[in-house]
């Protein structure tokens, strides 16, 4: 099982770098490792395996917090509105997104970085989604608010992009453009 040791952290060189589309139909190992991704998430929140294996509880990871520069992701999370998000994604891509922007009021956080970044982080509030799931159906899905941001941060991780990156150096609290917050 993928514990935090098995999480690669900011300043390794596999975090800023483009990674490689995964050739379908899905590999056993590519599988597995996805399949595992989603676990780790899903055992990051629970209460007592989270405590016995000191999990940070997190919500996605991305293949190259692994050190695996593939294009794959994994979500486990439920929205404001308590919708259930749980997936394992392989060559997501945005395929439409909104001009309307948004942002968590209290900031990202990233299983990669043991440290807390203050500043907004603008994301669009809405976006379309094509990728490729676990059973190797392709897969649209429509996001918006929380789990547009969500699905943002993975995303970004598979182009090399941090979530630090997109806050504004001069004034981290900046409000983005066309933004409203996105609060629980
Ligand atoms: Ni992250």
């Amino acid at each position: 099982m993928i514990t935090m040791k098995d999480i690669v952290r900011e300043g390794h060189p596999v975090l800023t770098q483009v990674a490689k589309e995964v050739k379908l139909p899905l590999k056993d190992d590519d599988k597995k490792t996805l399949e595992e991704m989603l676990q780790f998430l899903k055992n990051s929140q629970d209460e007592e395996l989270s405590e016995k294996y000191e999990l940070r509880a997190g919500v996605g990871l991305a293949a190259p917090q692994l050190g695996i520069s593939k294009r794959m992701m994994a979500v486990h999370f439920q929205d404001f509105d308590e919708n259930q998000y749980s997936y394992g994604l392989i060559n997501p891509k945005i395929v439409s997104h909104s001009i309307a922007q948004t942002y968590l009021s209290s900031g990202e956080g990233c299983l990669s970085v043991d440290r807390e970044v203050p500043g907004y982080v603008p994301r669009y509030h809405k976006i379309t989604i094509k990728a490729t799931n676990l059973e190797g159906n392709e897969v649209k899905l429509k996001l918006k608010g929380y789990a547009a941001i969500v699905f943002q941060h993975e995303l970004d991780h598979l182009n090399g992009v941090m979530f630090y990156d997109r806050i504004n150096k001069q004034d981290p609290f900046t409000i983005p453009e066309n933004a409203k917050a996105c609060d629980q």
